[in-house]
């Protein structure tokens, strides 16, 4: 793997001493040999000798994910490869903490600065209470979750989450992370040109990496960036303004927010959903109806549903679920989307699922924005059925509002 593919700087990313971005770079390339090496070896272990083991002890052949896994499970490769896992999950982060530790006061420092100074609004409100299937546990093994606070007008948890998660996703949602934000806002300028939304909403925005890329298309809207994160949206706003964008960020719950009805043209949520719980998600559709203007827009951009994958790719994404504190993972890809649009108040016409073509691999196959190391290295990444939309990209449920007129009828 190549390390040339490297995270953009803004005034408030931690810095790392050689020995950090050591640790930092072992804990990526750990991650990458996983994928890369491990893997794959999962199916000729399944089909050699998993399956052929089930159908003697149970008289039939594995029917679904879940029959995989109970056959997965005692294998001494899966278990390997399961705990290489966790092990690199867990490392990832503790050499991202251990770096932010040493510089947090000046972080915190610079944040209030960049804070201070910003035009855009941050709201903090005093008594707020964050949902417990967001502080009940670390998800993806994140020590804090989004919502520790250690000291005042702390912004750990921001900086933990700017530098892991380009880590995580081994440097392949583009050097500012924000590959998601910047696919669906390519995917509207492509599909609805005139499409111009005065307002715009970013559910679950964390540090508002999907964020940015919405106020770059749309330089007159008012956009806004909630979470449930205090920290997250305190280093958002300042990330923002350090990167020179008048973008406002509210620590605010998407199942029920403060914005009067109709107040938006545009509300988007990327890889929000999966994080939340089978009561909050028709919610967080619901609320979203409730602040969109006639004709506005919703879209979330998530995991793709398990239906249209098939049962062995199924029981490997729902790792995640057993493995990696992501309790609604699994659950998520199993709801019916479209049938929650439409009881949020969607007409069912006007709801679909649909791909946007990931910027990062745009980019690279225009050779454009990026160095010839970067796209080759993006170039490079296989990228499996089932982690992406089918034919790679983005899973985008796309909704829209029904107009003034229908309305009225
Ligand atoms: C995986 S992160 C989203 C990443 C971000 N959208 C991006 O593209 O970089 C999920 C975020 O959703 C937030 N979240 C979970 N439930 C929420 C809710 N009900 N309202 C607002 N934010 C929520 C979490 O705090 C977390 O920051």
């Amino acid at each position: 793997m190549l390390n040339t593919f490297q995270q953009a700087d803004h005034p408030i990313l931690p810095t790392a001493t050689a020995d950090e971005a050591s640790r930092q770079e072992f804990a990526k390339s750990f991650k990458g040999f996983i994928q890369s090496t491990l893997l794959p070896g999962l199916t000729p272990i399944y089909q050699g000798r998993v399956a052929r083991s089930f159908e003697k002890s149970n008289g039939r052949a594995p029917a679904d994910r879940r029959d995989i896994r109970a056959g997965m499970v005692d294998d001494i490769y899966f278990q390997h490869y399961a705990s290489a896992n966790r092990v690199a999950q867990e490392l990832l982060w503790e050499s991202v903490v251990s770096s932010i530790d040493r510089q947090l006061p000046e972080l915190n420092a610079k944040a209030a600065q960049l804070s201070g100074a910003a035009k855009a609004a941050l709201d903090i409100p005093a008594d707020f209470v964050p949902p417990r299937y967001v502080t009940a546990l670390d998800i993806h093994c994140m020590p804090g979750g989004y919502c520790s606070e250690v000291c005042e007008d702390d912004i750990s948890v921001g900086a933990l989450y700017d530098r892991g998660v380009y880590l995580y996703s081994m440097g392949y949602t583009g050097p500012n992370n924000d590959d998601m934000g910047r696919s669906v806002v390519n995917y509207l300028k492509r599909h609805m040109p005139d499409f111009q939304p005065r307002r715009i909403l970013d559910m679950g925005c964390t540090v508002g990496h999907s964020t940015l890329p919405y106020k770059e298309l749309f330089p007159e809207a008012e956009v806004w960036g909630i979470d449930v994160g205090g920290p997250c949206v305190r280093y958002a706003h300042a990330r923002a303004a350090g990167m020179g964008l008048d973008v406002n960020f509210a620590q605010m719950n998407a199942e029920e927010t403060s914005f009067p009805d109709g107040h938006f043209d545009l509300v988007v949520s990327h890889i929000l959903l999966h994080e939340t719980s089978g009561k909050a998600m028709p919610r967080v559709f619901a609320e979203a109806h409730r602040v969109l203007a006639p004709g506005g827009l919703m879209i979330h951009a998530d995991l793709p549903p398990f239906d249209l994958m098939d049962p062995f790719t199924q029981f490997i994404l729902d790792n995640e679920t057993w493995y990696n504190n992501e309790p609604f993972w699994g659950a998520m890809r199993d709801m019916d989307q479209i049938a929650l649009a439409e009881k949020a108040g969607f007409d069912r016409s006007q709801v679909r699922f649909d791909t946007a073509p990931m910027a990062v691999m745009e980019f690279a196959a225009a050779a454009e924005g990026y160095s010839q190391e970067a796209s080759e290295h993006v170039a490079e990444r296989e990228f499996t059925a089932g982690e992406f939309a089918p034919g790679g990209g983005w899973e985008v449920l796309i909704a829209r509002k029904a107009d003034a007129a229908a309305l009225a009828a």
